[in-house]
């Protein structure tokens, strides 16, 4: 095994064993989701159908013949693959960098089991080399990014990028995050913030780690 998209498949094969007939399963946003997504079609599992966390997410399902299935009608499901920008070994992430945060955090909410797969350069010590995504609505952006400053990052605006909720995102940078949940709380409580990528609170319940080795679960 060697290049980046070679692992990210290894991780998006291993989340496979994860997945039983005739479930509808939560599909993340990314190109190691995508992979999960090429592997579910080609298996020609018998799934109820998917709850997806992005439109384009969305557009590769149904090009894969893939059944979507909206959440307000799924109910509760039993399981969420994703990707993640980074990892620790207590399953805490940052997610976001596609800027699909605000859906993938409702579905992994709504996800008995949180399964999430990379390739093993997301592995880290500390969550925060990688700047953090925070959703926000338009008209707070410059307040929030004074909040951010506020708490030692520095913000920059994703600029011209619209999520899928008809919202911004500001990419917070410098932050050294020791206490992830608390920062994620912190976040959550600032008014116009929609969403914060940290997954603290509601991180992975499995995380599969493809390196040259092989895929390793934590
Ligand atoms: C999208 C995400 C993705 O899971 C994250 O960006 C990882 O993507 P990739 O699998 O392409 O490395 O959070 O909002």
């Amino acid at each position: 095994m060697g290049s980046s998209d070679e692992l990210k498949r290894a991780a998006a094969e291993a989340a496979m064993t994860y997945i039983e007939e005739g479930e509808t399963i939560g599909i993340g946003t990314g190109s190691t989701v995508n992979f999960l997504i090429d592997a579910l079609a080609d298996s020609r599992m018998p799934i109820a159908g998917a709850v997806s966390s992005s439109e384009a997410t969305t557009r590769r399902l149904k090009e894969r013949n893939i059944e979507v299935i909206e959440l307000n009608t799924a109910g509760d499901l039993s399981i969420y693959i994703d990707g993640a920008d980074e990892a620790t070994r207590h399953r805490q992430l940052i997610k976001g960098g596609g800027g699909a945060l605000t859906r993938e955090k409702i579905i992994a909410g709504a996800s008995r089991k949180f399964v999430c797969i990379a390739d093993e350069s997301k592995l880290v010590g500390t969550l925060g080399a990688f700047p953090l995504p925070v959703e926000v609505i338009p008209m707070a952006r410059s307040f929030v990014s004074r909040q951010m400053v506020g708490l030692g990052g520095q913000p920059a605006w994703r600029e011209g990028v619209v999520t899928d909720n008809g919202n911004e995102i500001i990419d917070v940078h410098n932050l050294k995050i020791t206490e992830p949940a608390k920062l994620e709380q912190t976040i959550n409580n600032i008014p116009g913030v929609v969403t914060v990528g940290l997954f603290a609170m509601r991180g992975a319940d499995v995380l599969l780690i493809a390196g040259k080795d092989g895929v390793k679960k934590i």
